[in-house]
C-alpha cells in the first residue's frame, strides 16, 4: 500500500488533542463557541477537537475549491459558505487540517472577518511552513511538519485514506 509510513501516530494525535483544547479554551472568551471546519479534510480533526473543548459548541462548514494550473491552489480559491451558520457577534474557532500555501486559510479568514464575529481564533492540525505563499499563520498548531504529502485522519489522496486513524506519508509505488 502506498501509505504505510506513519508520520504521526494515533497515540500522538490523541495526546495532542487535549493539549490543544486547553490552549484554545484559555484563549477563547467564556461561553458558547461556533466551530467552523473547512470541508472535507478538517472534519475528523474538527469533530474530535470540538468535543475535546468540552463547551457548548455549534458547528458550521465552509467548502473551498481551488482553481488554476496544476494540482494545487494557485491562489484562486472559491468558498461556498452556505452551511457556515451564524457568525456575527459570536466567538468563532476556525479549524482546518493543513496549512500549506495559505491561500485557502487566508481567503476563509477574510470571509469570516467580514461577518464580524465577536472573536476569531484559528487552529490547524498540521502546518507546513516551508510551503507558504501567503503571509499567514494559525493561532494554534497541532504539529509542524516537513513538506511530505500526507494522508489519513481526514486527509486524502483522490478521496481515499481519510478514515485512517493516523497520519501517513503517501508514497506512490
Ligand atoms: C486542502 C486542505 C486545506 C487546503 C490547504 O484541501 O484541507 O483546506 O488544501 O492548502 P493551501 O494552504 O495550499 O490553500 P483540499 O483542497 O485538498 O480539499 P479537501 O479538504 O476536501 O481534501
Amino acid at each position: 500500500m502506498p501509505a504505510e509510513e506513519i508520520l504521526i501516530s494515533q497515540a500522538r494525535i490523541e495526546s495532542r488533542l487535549p493539549e490543544l483544547a486547553a490552549e484554545i479554551n484559555e484563549a477563547l472568551p467564556e461561553g458558547p463557541v461556533h466551530v467552523v471546519m473547512i470541508l472535507k479534510g478538517a472534519i475528523v480533526f474538527g469533530v474530535d477537537l470540538a468535543r475535546a473543548l468540552g463547551r457548548n459548541t455549534t458547528l458550521g462548514f465552509l467548502s473551498a475549491s481551488s482553481y488554476g494550473a496544476g494540482m494545487k491552489s494557485k491562489g484562486r480559491v472559491e468558498i461556498d459558505a452556505r452551511h457556515l451558520g451564524e457568525v456575527e457577534g459570536r466567538n468563532v474557532l476556525l479549524i482546518d487540517d493543513i496549512l500549506d500555501t495559505g491561500h485557502t486559510f487566508s481567503k476563509t479568514i477574510d470571509i469570516l472577518r467580514d461577518k464580524r464575529p465577536a472573536s476569531l481564533r484559528t487552529c490547524v492540525l498540521m502546518d507546513k511552513p516551508e510551503r507558504r505563499e501567503v503571509d499567514i499563520h494559525a493561532d494554534h498548531v497541532g504539529f509542524a511538519i516537513e513538506n511530505h504529502f500526507v494522508v489519513g485522519y481526514g486527509l486524502d489522496c483522490d478521496e481515499a485514506y481519510r478514515t485512517l486513524p493516523d497520519i501517513r506519508i503517501y508514497a506512490p509505488e
